[in-house]
């Protein structure tokens, strides 16, 4: 649905950054797409980029059977930027050489940049007091991950950056406008990547960044009601930030067209199926039509005696899809079916990039089987979350709901460990909810945003009873954990650095005040080797 016509396309070599260079790309209002390595050229050509860069990967190029690129890729007058991998490549296909380092260089690692190239324009030197430096080079600091590096830069190419132990971090050949740089500007570790990839979209691809939400927003609405015309719409809603922006966008594009069917599995969080309700509900704020069922004894029946995460998610998915097409036999035939699929979404699925599938992350069990309708539409496909966030802002949906946190498509039944109950449920949602409160109040102490604060924190059920003591009673009850993570991409995490004080402070009124509960654990683990969920 998106006719943006200035594009720049980053083509994957499976690097695990790769939908990191998108998104960045993105910040500078430029609108890109992620594509695989194996995209012929001629598809290339045909929707004619802007400009092209190359992502990272785990491969050496110089290898038989590596992922390659044609020569022509270099050759079609669009600037090209290799990154890591990409930047190899360039070299090796150009007549360069490429080889396997003594040592691999990794982590953030001092680069001395010439920002005479317009690709370091404006980078500054990290030094302080740097009179003794030449104005024409920079040294700054760049995440770094490889074991092979450029030897010898392609004939026409100039050397741009270099470090201890790497004698090309980048080099150009600006007749060209061909770049290739060894280490990852879109990692935050690199202090100007963000410039670099804005000083190579904007400047030299000429990308004029038109990407906008609030165009996005106009454009999609127009879009929607032109094809939707007087049809009429279905939508699962679940609360969560992608269906309910959809049901915002949907209901200001066709308004009473739309249905939003909210089945509440009983497996989220305190309060959170009201919450929900009082949104898109009758008394809320958007025209559409809202069917909320209220099925979670049917989700706790179909759980009993099932402990296998795998297990659980599946079953969780399927009752879900059941429950949906049951309702919408109810509502009868409908012309279109919403979904909330969402840029990550496409490309971790294989149809976009290279990146392997850890954990399937569907929410539901695949497509309602039974559902009366004749199309799938998809209007938030191309957004990356933090654009999906925007959208939601212009379209006026509560910041509580914009800004959630991700909270799973199965919800609590993948935060209790084992067998799922009633019980378990209530306890993970009132401990959660003290926890949630905590952090909260003990973060707006610290202005909102403290610098221990956590990306996503909750409060999950161990499989494990222990004992305790209560008053003179002996106690034989349940652990909970409470798991809080930094993260930037959700890829990896680190355990975040909550207060000593503050986790007091919630484990003793998590023990206080939750039945059941006469233990609480807080998880360390980063990821890897842990996920974030606990299964
Ligand atoms: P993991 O546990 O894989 O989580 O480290 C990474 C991110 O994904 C979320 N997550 C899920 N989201 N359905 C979802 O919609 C799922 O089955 C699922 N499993 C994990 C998790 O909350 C975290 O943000």
């Amino acid at each position: 649905m998106i006719t943006d016509e200035e594009k720049v396309i980053v083509i994957d070599f499976g690097g695990q950054y790769n939908q990191l260079v998108a998104r960045r790309v993105r910040e500078c209002n430029v609108y890109c797409e992620i594509y695989s390595y194996k995209t012929p050229i001629e598809k290339i050509r045909e929707m004619a980029p802007k400009g092209i860069i190359l992502t990272g990967g785990p491969n050496s190029c110089y290898e038989e059977g590596a992922p390659t690129a044609p020569a022509e890729l270099f050759d079609m007058g669009i600037p090209v930027l290799g990154l890591c991998y990409g930047a190899q490549l360039m070299q090796h296909v150009l007549g360069g050489r490429v080889e396997r380092a003594t040592v691999r260089e990794y982590g953030k690692t001092e680069v001395l940049v010439n920002t005479k190239s317009p690709l370091f324009n404006g980078v500054s030197d990290v030094r302080p007091g740097t009179d003794h430096v030449s104005s024409d080079e920079a040294l700054t600091v760049c995440w770094m991950s490889h074991f092979d590096y450029i030897s010898k830069t392609a004939p026409g190419f100039e050397i741009i950056a270099h470090t201890k132990d790497c004698p090309v971090a980048a080099a150009q050949d600006t007749s060209r406008n061909l770049y290739a740089i060894q280490f990852h500007p879109e990692v935050l570790h690199t202090v100007d990547g963000k410039k670099m990839l804005f000083n190579f979209v904007r400047n030299i691809c000429g990308c004029a960044g038109n990407w906008r939400m609030d165009s996005f927003v106009k454009q999609t609405i127009r879009q929607v009601r032109e094809h939707v015309g007087t049809g009429r719409v279905l939508l699962a809603l679940s609360g969560g930030v992608d269906s309910s922006v959809l049901a915002a966008l949907l209901s200001r594009a066709v308004g009473r067209q739309l249905t939003c069917v909210f089945v509440d599995h009983g497996l989220l969080r305190k309060n959170e199926g009201d919450e929900v309700e009082e949104v898109f509900g009758k008394d809320g704020a958007f025209d559409l039509n809202f069917i909320r069922i209220n099925a979670a004894k049917r989700f706790y029946e179909k759980l009993a005696g099932i402990s296998e995460p795998e297990h659980k998610r599946k079953i969780i998915g399927e009752e879900f899809i059941r429950i949906f097409e049951e309702e919408s036999k109810k509502i009868g035939s409908v012309d279109f079916l919403a979904q909330g699929t969402i840029y990550p979404d496409v490309v971790e699925s294989g149809l976009g990039g290279e990146s392997a599938v850890i954990k399937s992350h569907h929410n539901v069990g695949g497509l309602p089987d039974y559902v009366d309708f004749k199309e799938i539409i998809e209007p938030l496909r191309n957004l990356f979350k933090d654009e999906v966030r925007k959208v939601g802002l212009e379209l006026g949906i509560p910041e509580k709901i914009v800004f959630r946190q991700p909270f799973p498509g199965p919800g609590l039944g993948i935060r209790i460990i084992g067998e799922v109950t009633a019980e378990k449920v209530h306890i993970v949602q009132e401990a959660d909810a003290i926890f949630r409160e905590e952090i909260k109040a003990a973060a707006d102490v610290e202005g909102g945003n403290p610098s221990w604060m956590p990306d996503q924190y909750f409060a999950a059920l161990t499989n494990m009873q222990s004992v305790g003591v209560m008053g003179d009673e002996r106690t034989y009850d349940h652990a909970v954990v409470l798991r809080a993570v930094r993260t930037v991409d959700f890829m990896t995490a680190e355990a975040a650095p909550i207060p000593w004080d503050v986790l007091q402070k919630v484990m003793s009124r998590i023990v206080g005040e939750v039945r059941g509960v006469n233990r609480v654990l807080f998880d360390l683990s980063s990821k890897p080797a842990s996920t974030i969920e606990m299964e």
